[in-house]
């Protein structure tokens, strides 16, 4: 897959000793995106929330956030809204060695109170949703091999840390995510009311398309009109991508609309090439706002049969909305 990671990426994660293993996992591949046996040893205990195990980085690993980083920062500079450049320089974020997520939070938790908590794969939507309400960022801890660095079969740490946090450290942004967990506690509660198990399914689903298409073409991969008048990227995805990013902002074959909710909620889009359909904001007010309209939408019933398409909803993002909902039922 090309450099597009999913849109709700990020999941599980810390792992205590596992019980019963007395060999510490290979340091070899260290912690390298699909090849880390100490996460497949999470995943295979059932754990999403882990502890970041810094010194199973290995040299290649370091190396491959030195290159991904030294390549962006002249791309951030040119295409990278200002908040996102404040965010950077507010992380103190070392650009030779892959971040201690604790480091990351020292600076960051006192800014917004939001903090990156590491896991072991994709967390289901409405803990994904949850987790921003509660000011927490389920982050990848591995990071893309180095000698691919452009290939990306799913979210890495470079993505996680180094294309969202920085976004986190910006008060209005962050608000906007919390906005987002919030609208996915009213899908939940309003889903709590509909008796018929198949129609809370349908109506569940419909809503979970419609937030996962606003969040992909905002948080993922958002354009916001600078002062200027120029085009600068918010979104993670191109935030994270050296080719992308520039295309972006720059290419004449990429089409630029100023957002509308309308239109957001029932675009297709797929993730595994570069987006030919992006859409543009004002500020994070504008964006706020938007989130909240969402929310209105939802109750007003509005989200209830959006148009279908890709991404598909897979069964454990609609499980984990369908469990919440018996827990208001
Ligand atoms: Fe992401």
């Amino acid at each position: 897959m090309a450099d597009s990671p999913t849109p709700l990426s990020s999941p599980l994660a810390s792992p205590a000793p596992l019980p019963g293993s007395t060999q510490p996992p290979s340091t070899e591949t260290g912690l390298t995106t699909s090849q880390a046996p100490f996460i497949e040893q999470a995943r295979s205990h059932g754990q999403l929330y882990i502890h970041q195990p810094y010194e199973l980085y290995s040299e290649s690993n370091h190396e491959a956030w030195r290159r991904l980083f030294s390549r962006m920062v002249p791309r951030w500079q040119r295409y990278a809204n200002d908040h996102f450049l404040a965010g950077i320089d507010a992380l103190c974020l070392d650009p030779d060695r892959v971040p201690a997520l604790k480091n990351v939070n020292r600076f960051l938790a006192p800014l917004t109170g939001f903090q990156a908590k590491a896991v072991s794969g994709y967390v289901p939507a409405f803990l994904f949703f949850d987790c921003l309400r509660n000011r927490e960022f389920p982050t990848t801890i591995t990071i893309r091999s180095a000698d691919r660095l452009d290939y990306l079969p799913e979210p890495d740490i470079f993505h996680d840390i180094a294309g969202h946090v920085p976004m986190h450290t910006d008060k209005h942004f962050a608000e906007t995510l919390v906005r987002f967990g919030e609208c996915a506690h009213t899908a939940a509660e309003m889903a709590a009311g509909i008796r018929d198990e198949h129609a809370r399914a349908q109506r569940l689903t419909s809503i979970i398309h419609a937030m996962a298409r606003f969040f992909w073409f905002t948080v993922e991969f958002g354009l916001m009109r600078a002062r200027d008048g120029s085009i600068r990227a918010y979104g993670s995805g191109l935030l994270s991508s050296y080719a992308e990013l520039e295309y972006a902002c720059a290419s004449p074959d990429v089409q630029r609309f100023p957002i509308q909710l309308e239109w957001a909620i029932n675009q297709s889009f797929e993730i595994n090439h570069f987006q030919p359909l992006l859409f543009v904001i004002e500020s994070f007010d504008h964006l706020y706002g938007l989130v909240d309209e969402l929310e209105s939408w939802m109750r007003e019933g509005r989200l209830n049969n959006v148009a279908p398409g890709e991404p598909a909803v897979n069964e454990a993002d609609l499980e984990s909305f369908l469990e919440q909902s018996l827990r208001h039922g």
